[in-house]
């Protein structure tokens, strides 16, 4: 699994201190409990997955491989019975299609529907949503404020964006707190992501380009490595030695970055040999206008998130 990282000092994000949870008078236990105490109960945390598809599937398939859950504690949803029975057979846990019934008993809910889908849900299940339910929302454009909106009541509320590497361990989530979450709610859902990759608290103003960049990194990434492996392959390497070296080549650069903290074009001038062949290769790509067409397809991405409610 990879190392977890909390990035809590960055301009605009770092860890905003998530305001007090309003108890009506009195903490109930589980919230007054300290983080470690909490931080052991993921294990016996009850988690209803709500919206079982690719990004749900990815979440499964993260806590149940690394045991962070146990798969009789852990519930999935989705639309269609069909997809409900492939999930249940897969993962060995038990599956609805009524969501009301998924959260019933459930100490986390993680909610992976789409977009567009997400009122219907909510609608469903606000009655029986109780106050010591966390709810965790990966869902692309919808803020915090329209969630809470939509339940009316003071259930707190999570929203996360994660990527699909968190399957493997190796995913990278952006989060960032509702009105009515605690320090202790706060806390659990990093320890859910943490478990799957890596974190970082962002400001929810951040959260459509965390989408667009780190969301849907893994397709561009794709993109890359099978572009440089069809490089080598044109280059006479049988293919599955090229994506191997294309893959691993971006998998040690990644390392390389995170781990050294060093700026990207330093580590680049460090492969860069003076007349060499690498700097013929940027020349290329310079022509071709990677980093452009990047920064683009970023910006474009994070445009798309801000309209995607609106279909
Ligand atoms: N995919 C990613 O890499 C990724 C990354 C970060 C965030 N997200 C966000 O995660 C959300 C889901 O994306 P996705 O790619 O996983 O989409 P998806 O594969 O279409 O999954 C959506 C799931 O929701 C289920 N669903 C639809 N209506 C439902 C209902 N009324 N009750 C319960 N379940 C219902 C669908 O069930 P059926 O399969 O039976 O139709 C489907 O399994 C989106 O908001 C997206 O922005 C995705």
């Amino acid at each position: 699994m990879m190392e977890t990282h909390r990035d809590e000092a960055k301009p605009g994000g770092g860890a905003r201190e998530p305001r007090p949870r309003s108890r009506n008078g009195s903490e109930s236990r589980a919230n007054s409990e300290p983080a470690a105490e909490r931080g052991r109960a993921l294990a016996s945390c009850k988690v209803a997955v709500v919206g079982a598809g690719k990004l749900g599937e990815a979440l499964l398939g993260g806590l149940l491989g690394n045991k962070s859950v146990l798969a009789e504690n852990v519930v999935a949803t989705a639309a269609h019975r069909s997809r409900t029975q492939a999930v249940a057979k897969k993962f060995h846990i038990r599956t609805e299609l009524q969501n009301r019934a998924a959260i019933e008993g459930a100490d986390l809910i993680l909610l992976t529907v789409k977009p567009q889908t997400v009122e219907e849900v909510l609608l469903e299940i606000r009655e029986s949503l109780r106050e010591t339910q966390l709810v965790v929302s990966s869902v692309a454009s919808v803020s915090t404020a329209h969630l809470e909106k939509i339940i009316g009541r003071r259930i707190p509320v999570v929203r996360a964006m994660p990527n699909t590497p968190c399957v493997i361990g190796a995913g990278m989530t952006g989060l960032c707190a509702g009105r009515y979450v605690s320090k202790d709610d706060m806390e659990l859902a990093q320890q859910v992501f943490d478990c799957l990759g890596r974190t970082v608290l962002v400001d929810e103003k951040h959260m459509d380009a965390v989408t667009a960049l780190s969301a849907s990194g893994p397709a561009y990434i794709y993109m890359v490595i099978e572009s440089l492996a069809e490089g080598g392959v044109k280059m006479g390497l049988p293919r599955e030695v090229a994506t191997q070296l294309a893959a691993q080549t971006l998998l040690g650069a990644a390392r390389m970055v995170l781990e050294t903290g060093e700026h990207p074009a330093l580590l680049k001038d460090t492969v860069t040999t003076p007349a060499g062949c690498t700097i013929d290769g940027i020349l290329e790509l310079e022509e071709g206008g990677l980093r452009v067409t990047l920064i683009k397809a970023v910006v474009r991405a994070t445009q798309r998130a801000k309209e995607l409610l609106r279909g």
